[in-house]
């Protein structure tokens, strides 16, 4: 038997399970957890899902521009510390170094931060010329930082924290558990939660519903400290807490590169995620003192920060099977109904201390 199901079993014996509690196992026990286990869940290859990083290097090449513009808003610092949360691979790293050109490539050093170690594995390889030449390091999710100028930015780190889903049943609210016999919805008080999800829709209506990630504020604050001025990204799947509320958000896995809405299966054999709610991120980094803050679909964000025109002029010199990659990938990222327009993109920056 799956070895985590064998532990949940145990606890479900004394009583329902809440579906957050599920997830937290099943991405994140020390041994067993999806985020925890030796080899990487990533990618195309017979894997379970794949980011926009496995589409190629626009993501990270448009992630160079605005992050130098940062650097040049902030007085061009002579380091630009970039600090990547579930970093992953490093892909992003990888893609964002090998981008950076000029002044801006002399300053900026980018940190990898993600705790699976299948992730570090597979980052010390990508990034393996950029830690060579101390361009790059990889730092524990416990390790204090050193205060930096400079951004965080993160791809699909949001949307793989346990999250609780909450629904509406006209009077009353419901969270989602695990019991010996299955999921259920079963009454409960939703504390914080509630007050949020109730100030957040101009009327509740039956059905609705959303997710709630009990760890967002203490990460948030966490990844916030050290900045001490520079830009806030964060990439992500999500909408805003109205719209959520509205389609009723819930908890989905991705096996084999389906995606279905059983959580409770395969544990630590399958990807869980829950919508990111932008509103609330957006609201917890305010609170962290962040302005200017927005969120927009990332086919808008690439569009805005990204020479499209004259990046698609200089690809006409790429080997046909090269262009079509590079086309392929802007496609996926700046056509509706595709990575680009599912995903967002937030931003918020912090002003130097005057
Ligand atoms: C969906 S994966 C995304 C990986 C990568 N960014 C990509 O796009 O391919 C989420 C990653 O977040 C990491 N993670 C979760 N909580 C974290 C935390 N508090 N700090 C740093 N990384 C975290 C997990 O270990 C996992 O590798």
């Amino acid at each position: 038997m799956n070895p985590l199901q064998a532990s949940l079993e145990a606890r479900l014996a004394r009583g329902p399970v809440p579906a957050a509690e599920v997830m937290a196992l099943a991405l994140y026990d020390p041994q067993q957890g999806y985020y925890r286990r030796a080899e990487g869940p990533w990618g195309f290859d017979g894997k379970d899902y794949y980011t926009a990083l496995d589409l190629g290097p626009l993501l990270g090449q448009t992630l160079a521009l605005r992050l130098e513009a940062a650097w040049e808003r902030l007085g061009r610092p002579p380091r630009f510390t970039a600090l990547e949360p579930g970093a992953g691979r490093g892909w992003l790293g990888r893609d964002l170094l090998t981008a950076a050109s000029g002044p801006f490539a002399e300053a900026l050093v980018y940190l990898h931060r993600d705790d699976s170690p299948a992730a570090r594995r597979a980052a010390e390889a990508a990034l393996a010329p950029f830690l060579a030449g101390g361009r790059a390091r990889l730092v524990g999710e416990s390790e204090p930082l050193e205060p930096f100028v400079g951004a965080v930015f993160s791809n699909e780190l949001f949307d793989a924290l346990p999250a609780q889903p909450w629904r509406w049943d006209g009077t009353a609210w419901a969270r989602e558990v695990l019991t010996a016999s299955g999921p259920e919805w079963q009454p409960a008080d939703p504390g914080e939660a509630g007050t949020w999800f109730a100030a957040q829709s101009d009327g509740l209506e039956p059905g609705d519903g959303s997710v709630w990630c009990e760890g967002l504020p203490g990460l948030v604050h966490g990844l916030s400290v050290p900045l001490r001025a520079g830009l806030f990204l964060a990439v992500d799947y999500g909408e805003s807490a109205a719209r959520l509320l509205a389609k009723g958000a819930d908890l989905r896995r991705f096996k084999a590169h389906e995606v279905d809405g059983k959580w409770h299966e395969d544990l630590g054999e399958a990807d869980l995620t829950a919508d990111v709610d932008f509103t609330r991120l957006a609201a917890r980094l305010a609170a962290e003192g962040f302005g200017e803050l927005s969120h927009v679909e990332l086919s808008r964000w690439i569009r805005a920060h990204a020479p499209l025109d004259a990046w698609g002029a200089a690809w006409l010199d790429l080997p046909e099977a090269e262009r079509l990659k590079r086309t392929e990938n802007l496609l996926q990222l700046t056509l509706p109904g595709l990575m680009g327009s599912r995903f967002r993109v937030l931003e918020g920056w912090r002003e130097p201390a005057s």
